[in-house]
């Protein structure tokens, strides 16, 4: 708690993808040890929370979001002794740890799949979902998986079919059977009294399904490219009990103190908060992929999301946002570097929690991957569209300095994924040097945005300016100085009179890093691709 209010309200959240953050063994492949090493730097960063994509025991179908072992942790990242020595340290630097968990479905090479496949009558049978095939041997209904493909595969031992929405590797577990929650909510209990600061959980709004395994109807407004959304939803997505299985989720972090739970919910606004619940007893925080999904990137289109969202937020509801994250493409590369810039401006100033997505702070753009290295399962069964859907070009490794492997791993060792080719000129040692660099402004971001209560905690008004490439919108609290912000999301100059706001303001930080003091609020320029925080 800061100043009585949640750590996960005041501070940002940075997410890192294990396997691509710092290999410290020379296996080619990150894991908890290269973290600990790179604990200055993150400290460096002023986050308040790291977030690390799964950890535990794996076959990798999914890159360890099929779990073998939710209470464990995969050697290829370490032992649980690492673990411990790292949660350790990120505590005594103040900071808080956040693990994903995986609920909504096992690796197949988890011992409770192991006995549900075995025989109809295995006790573990039904903590699956299986179903009889269709009268002409095909799969029971008509869903697809997120990956290419049917949501069922056949298992020859039992006659049956299983569901998965993801690899099949990844059968579904079936949370209409009693004993299945209970199961989940001692893997979330283990690693809770070790004192994790909380859960972002995968897939949340995914975990009920429809009883009777209905056929989803197609989805009139199918742009014809991913077959996943050629269908519409209604029966694997926000399924009726999903609510409550979710508010007993939250009720066991709430056995414990000052803890988090994230959901990964993509859905439409309006129905994206329902998750905070009734009462505000499920997700403290139901991630927020607007900045993500709105495809416009321009200044009315992002008002109109940062308003949509205000608007519909529950009494209580704390909003958040993410840039990005490891299924989808960087944002720098969405964007470009200038309006990559603008986006770390408007993470870090609107009202809500921020996540960062490793070296987002830096403007890592997707790396390039050669064919014989493409490995995410979407693009490896759908190669027409791997360069829409494969997820391994923002999951290159990260790029810490110019020497080979970007320091990485080892010169002599290949690592799991190529470091993306632009590294030499763009990494966090050559950013560290340069006051002008994304990482410097992502730094000045941070801190400002930590030291001022209208920044981290204060209201959100949008402000009129007239020009439709500028987003302006101020952020005030109670005796604190009020924060006025500008983006410019356009490549042209602009004058703006703003003199109805206040008299004076100075300069709290401009996006080039060079502008500083008063300002003239009468005849404001503001430069192209520019983005100014004015103290009032
Ligand atoms: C979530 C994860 C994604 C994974 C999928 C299946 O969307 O973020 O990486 O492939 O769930 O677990």
């Amino acid at each position: 708690m800061k100043n009585n209010i949640p750590w996960w309200q005041s501070g940002i959240i940075y997410q890192i993808y294990p396997r691509s953050f710092q290999d410290s063994n020379n296996d080619g492949v990150g894991d908890l040890n290269g973290i600990r090493r790179r604990l200055d730097y993150l400290q460096s960063l002023g986050i308040q929370a790291i977030w690390l994509s799964p950890i535990y025991p794996s076959p990798m179908h999914d890159f360890g979001y099929d779990v073998a072992d939710y209470t464990a942790v995969h050697p290829m990242f370490g032992s649980m002794s690492d673990f411990d020595a790292l949660l350790d340290e990120v505590h005594a630097r103040g900071l808080k740890l956040i693990l994903d968990l995986v609920p909504n479905h096992t690796s197949d090479e988890h011992p409770w799949f192991g006995e549900s496949r075995s025989s109809h009558d295995n006790p573990k049978r039904d903590w699956y979902i299986w179903a009889d095939p269709a009268p002409d041997g095909g799969p029971p209904n008509n869903w697809l998986s997120y990956f290419g493909g049917p949501a069922w595969t056949f298992d020859e031992t039992t006659g049956q079919y299983y569901l998965h929405q993801f690899v099949k590797q990844q059968p579904e577990l079936n949370y209409r059977h009693p004993a299945v929650l209970p199961a989940m909510l001692d893997n979330m209990r283990f690693w809770l009294e070790k004192g994790v600061g909380g859960f972002r959980v995968d897939v949340i709004w995914l975990m009920m399904k429809d009883e009777l395994l209905r056929d989803e109807p197609p989805n009139p407004m199918w742009d014809g490219v991913d077959p996943h959304a050629s269908l519409n939803h209604i029966y694997t997505q926000s399924v009726p009990g999903i609510h409550e299985l979710i508010r007993h989720m939250r009720a066991v972090v709430d056995e414990f103190d000052d803890r988090v739970m994230i959901g990964e919910i993509y859905l439409p606004l309006e129905e994206l908060v329902a998750y905070y619940g009734r009462s505000l007893g499920e997700c403290h925080l139901p991630a927020n992929f607007h900045l993500i999904l709105n495809k416009q990137w321009e200044a009315t289109a992002v008002r109109q999301l940062v308003e949509r969202y205000e608007g519909v937020l529950p009494d209580g509801a704390w909003p958040n946002w993410v840039l990005g994250n490891h299924d989808q493409h960087r944002v720098a590369t969405r964007l470009g570097q200038a309006q990559a810039r603008i986006a770390n401006m408007l993470l870090l100033t609107l009202r809500g929690t921020p996540t960062t997505y490793f070296g987002e702070e830096i403007g890592m753009e997707n790396g390039r991957i050669p064919p014989e290295y493409v490995q995410d399962p979407p693009a490896v069964n759908q190669p027409h569209i791997a360069h829409i859907i494969g997820r391994d070009p923002q999951r290159t490794p990260m790029q810490w300095d110019d020497s080979a492997h970007a320091g990485f791993t080892a010169a002599d060792v290949q690592p799991w994924l190529p470091v993306a080719n632009n590294y030499r000129s763009l990494n966090v040692a050559q950013q560290e040097a340069e006051p002008a660099s994304m990482l410097s402004l992502y730094r000045a971001l941070v801190k400002l945005r930590q030291a001022e209560p209208a920044l981290h905690v204060g209201n959100y008004v949008t402000i009129e300016t007239a020009v439709s490439d500028i987003f302006a919108y101020q952020r005030t609290a109670p005796d604190a100085d009020p924060f006025l912000i500008l983006l410019n999301f356009g490549g042209e100059a602009h004058t703006l009179d703003l003199s109805h706001l206040a008299d004076t303001a100075r300069i709290a930080l401009a996006s080039d890093r060079q502008r500083s003091g008063p300002v003239d609020l009468t005849a404001l320029t503001i430069g192209p691709d520019e983005g100014l925080v004015l103290r009032l």
